[in-house]
């Protein structure tokens, strides 16, 4: 396994007060991905394996959504600089030399920022990224005596009488740190200020004290260095995001109408040559390939989508497999381990979970296909349901290929429909239908004369 000279820590031990919500902070979601997931994302080519996360509110629910991660227990939030002691020892016993800190809630970072700051903090024994704001909110205060930082002070403690002038010069919240260094000084910092936290960004002042080289590292207004505190912040970093990923689409040769409408995960794999017609949600790991078209109204997650095939308005797929020039939709669900195969059709009000659609079959209305095998040219009429549930277990169908299954049928599983078979519609069917057979299960019909 390759080493890394530098290791990665991530702070996301906080509860995100101001989220107003119970699930912590650094898990809410932009585009279908939690804030972490980009953190972790942007980090993972510069500390590869060397990645840790201090985690404290909730910490089961963090490790869970994010197994592959190291992480430091931080029982108490005390703040972020009691945040980073925490990982010392860990980092101690790590072969490196220098620690990238990052807050877990700047989700809109990106790799190449960070590479920049790292190659601009060179010299440093502690540097940090600033980013300048016409409202410096809640975020530290960067204070420079001419070029030279001397302070970061906190937006609670901030006084422009004590401080100065606001500049508008704000910290970003991630810094390059000398190990030595910040074993040295992190037990310095104390609490006694208004918020009674340990301040990590005490960390200058006393880097400064004991005569170390600090720098504060100007990124101008780069918002991929924006932090998200609130729901209004996290909708801005939102819509950050799907304008940066829809532009990069564009750039690449996807083409997006209305693309303003167009959400889309940068995780997403899109090829040029693919259309889509927004307003789309495309979360998650989903692939559309060359000359695919998704029309408005479709929300697509983890999904798959061959070239030629075209998703027309209002479908919901998740975890799905669509191969190529297959038509699906209008107000189609494909939940997961649905799967069409080339040319397929999955049309109006059908739904299929755990189900195969063979080679140019069909289903086209009104129709649930659960735990089914559908083999080739199958045509499913509408109304088509099959039984799998009998409310304590799940059975599956089979259907050999070419078996024309008539309106309005049920099939009750585990049953198994062979290749060329024809079932009368409105059947219930129960029983195994050997190939080549007729079945029909249903009442035969009555006609009686009406006494006048
Ligand atoms: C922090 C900085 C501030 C900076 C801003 C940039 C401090 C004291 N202040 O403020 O200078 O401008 O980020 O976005 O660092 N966390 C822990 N344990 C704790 C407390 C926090 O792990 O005990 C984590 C949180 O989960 C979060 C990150 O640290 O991901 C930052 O904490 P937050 O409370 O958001 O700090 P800010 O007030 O935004
Ligand atoms: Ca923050």
């Amino acid at each position: 396994m390759h080493t890394s000279p530098i290791a990665a820590v991530v702070l996301a031990a906080g509860k995100g007060t101001r989220m107003c919500s119970t699930r912590p902070k650094v898990l809410h979601t932009l585009l279908g991905s939690a804030m972490l997931a980009y953190v972790f994302q942007a980090l993972k080519p510069i500390a590869e394996d060397n990645i840790l996360a201090v985690y404290g509110y909730q910490a089961q629910i963090l490790a869970s959504t994010f197994p592959e991660i190291k992480y430091v227990l931080q029982k108490e939030q005390l703040g972020t600089g009691h945040a980073l002691k925490c990982a010392l020892p860990v980092l101690e016993d790590m072969n490196i030399k220098q620690v990238l800190v990052i807050n877990g809630d700047t989700p809109l970072i990106t790799t190449s920022v960070i590479e920049n700051f790292i190659t601009r903090a060179a010299g440093a024994k502690i540097a940090f990224a600033t980013i300048t704001l016409a409202d410096a909110g809640f975020y530290g205060r960067v204070i420079r005596k001419g070029d030279c930082v001397t302070a970061i002070v906190e937006a609670r403690e901030f006084s422009p009488e004590l401080h100065g002038p606001e500049t508008g010069e704000v910290n970003a919240g991630l810094y390059l740190v000398d190990l030595a260094s910040a074993v040295e000084l992190l037990p310095e910092i104390g609490n006694a200020n208004k918020s009674g936290e340990y301040y990590l960004t005490d960390l200058i002042s006393l880097g400064i004290a004991a005569g170390l080289p600090v720098k504060g590292i100007c990124c101008g207004n780069d918002t991929s260095l924006l932090g998200v505190n609130s729901p209004l912040e996290l909708s801005e970093a939102e819509d950050i995001l799907a304008t940066r990923t829809c532009n990069k689409l564009l750039a690449d040769g996807v083409i997006i109408h209305n693309p303003h409408a167009l959400r889309a995960s940068p995780f997403a794999e899109i090829e040029p040559g693919a259309e889509i017609s927004a307003p789309c949600e495309i979360y998650g790991r989903v692939r559309i390939e060359h000359g695919a078209r998704i029309d408005p109204f479709c929300v697509l997650i983890d999904t798959a989508i061959a070239s030629g095939t075209i998703i027309r308005p209002f479908c919901h797929l998740e975890n799905a497999q669509v191969g190529p020039d297959c038509m699906v939709g209008p107000y189609t669900r494909l939940r997961p381990g649905a799967r069409l195969e080339d040319g397929a059709h999955a049309g109006n009000f059908v739904e299929l979970k755990k189900a195969t659609l063979g080679k140019g079959s069909k289903a086209n209305h009104l129709t649930y296909l659960g735990d089914a095998e559908i083999g080739e040219n199958v045509n499913i009429g509408a109304g088509t349901i099959t039984c799998n549930y009998d409310g304590k277990q799940k059975f599956r169908t089979q259907i050999g290929d070419r078996a024309f299954i008539g309106s309005n049928s049920a099939l009750v599983a585990p049953v198994d429909i062979g290749a060329d078979t024809l079932i009368g519609a409105g059947s219930v069917i129960t029983r195994d239908v050997p190939a080549g057979d007729l079945a029909l299960g249903r009442a035969r019909q009555v006609n009686k004369t009406l006494k006048k």
